[in-house]
């Protein structure tokens, strides 16, 4: 049969923001697993859907760990940022991060498409996408198609609509 298109896709954000919670929802029920713990180091997952081939590359959003997620920036053909809605405290640190991926060299002249996600969306005290737009400034990002969608990884709720932002992309 025809060879799926094979995309590679970088899964970036802090810790506890939900990353691995947001894969495992993407996966074929029959591949989810229960329990989800911190990641270490990174972690690959493959999985496929009627047309693509995907390559997910789940990398670990501890701080000892972030260093890592620059070694596969060339390889990356597009972001999924995941933020912790409800993590006030360190949305600075996500802006943080979030300004250092978007000025590094393997990513800042790329038309490289990101999906954020504000995550936890369940949360009593979540800050809405908008909000969470507001404070990462992602209006300033003007050469790369993105999207925010608000998401309860849980639930598995909001993630549908980022389906639909990777095949308006036609990736
Ligand atoms: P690292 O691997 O350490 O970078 O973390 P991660 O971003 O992969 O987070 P992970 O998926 O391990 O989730 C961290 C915690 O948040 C877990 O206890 C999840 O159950 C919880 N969690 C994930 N998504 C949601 C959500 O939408 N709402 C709520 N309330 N909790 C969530
Ligand atoms: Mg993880």
């Amino acid at each position: 049969g025809l060879k799926k298109k094979e995309v590679n896709v970088l899964c970036l954000g802090l810790d506890n923001s939900g990353k691995t919670t947001i894969i495992n929802q993407l996966k074929p029920s029959n591949a989810q697993t229960q329990d989800i713990v911190p990641t270490i180091g990174f972690s690959i997952e493959k999985f496929k859907t009627s047309s693509l081939s995907f390559t997910v590359f789940d990398m670990s959003g501890q701080g000892r760990y972030r260093n890592l997620w620059e070694h596969y920036y060339k390889e990356g053909q597009a972001i999924i940022f995941v933020i912790d809605s409800g993590d006030k405290l360190r949305m600075v640190v996500a802006k943080e991060e979030l300004d250092t991926l978007l000025n590094h060299p393997d990513i800042k002249h790329r038309r490289i498409p990101i999906l954020f996600f504000a995550n936890k969306m369940d949360l009593r005290d979540a800050l809405s996408s908008v909000k969470v737009s507001q404070l990462l400034c992602l209006e300033n990002i003007k050469d790369k198609p993105w999207h925010i969608c608000a998401s309860d990884a849980l639930k598995g709720e909001g993630l549908q609509e980022g389906n639909k932002f990777s095949s308006c992309l036609a990736l």
